[in-house]
């Protein structure tokens, strides 16, 4: 683990925590339709999902819950899979992270959006237990939209573990 953290909990601009990875579409990465396997794009959303969460808490995080995943098109053998994600609102250790995967084929120029997700990642100290976190501050259209409504999606997230 890192020497060094950031020590502040001062709220945040959403847009400080956005991040974006893109890689290219292989075979080994996709099924006998030559589309992407969802766990691959999985596996890509969880990565980014944390590093996104570390940026914003300057700190490190687990995965508690991937609270959603809608694939919406699918991605092909020589696409650019582009994702990109944004921490929309926390608690006091949790952070909601939303993420976009978009498929760019780069010879026709189309680029279409594939899936959308979100997870809660919590930022945790150097002996694993849950530390807080900077609130955050939306400031697009687009972040004012998803910060309203994430206490719709905990309710929902909350019901859910009610129900085990
Ligand atoms: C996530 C984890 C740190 C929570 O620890 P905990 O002892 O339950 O801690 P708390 O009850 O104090 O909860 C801490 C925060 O996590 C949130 N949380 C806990 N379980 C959650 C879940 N399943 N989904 C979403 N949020 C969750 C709580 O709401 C709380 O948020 P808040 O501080 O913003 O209010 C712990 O369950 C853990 O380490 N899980 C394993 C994580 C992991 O290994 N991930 C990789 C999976 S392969």
């Amino acid at each position: 683990m890192g020497k060094e953290r950031r020590n502040s909990v001062e709220p945040l601009p959403i847009s400080y925590s956005r991040m974006s990875q893109t890689r290219l579409v292989l075979p080994p990465d996709t099924n006998h339709m030559d589309t992407i396997f969802g766990g691959k794009v999985l596996a890509y959303i969880d990565e980014i999902a944390a590093l996104t969460a570390m940026k914003h808490s300057g700190n490190v995080v687990v995965t508690a819950s991937i609270d959603s995943v809608d694939f919406i098109s699918s991605a092909q053998v020589g696409d650019a899979l582009t994702l990109e994600a944004i921490v929309t609102s926390t608690g006091r250790t949790s952070m909601e992270v939303y993420v976009k995967v978009f498929a760019d084929n780069l010879l026709l120029g189309k680029k279409v959006l594939t899936t959308e997700s979100f997870l809660s990642m919590v930022a945790v100290d150097r002996d694993r237990n849950p530390t807080e976190v900077p609130g955050v501050i939306p400031e697009t259209e687009e972040e004012y939209r998803l910060y309203e409504t994430a206490n719709s999606r905990k309710e929902l997230r909350k019901n859910r573990m009610r129900l085990k």
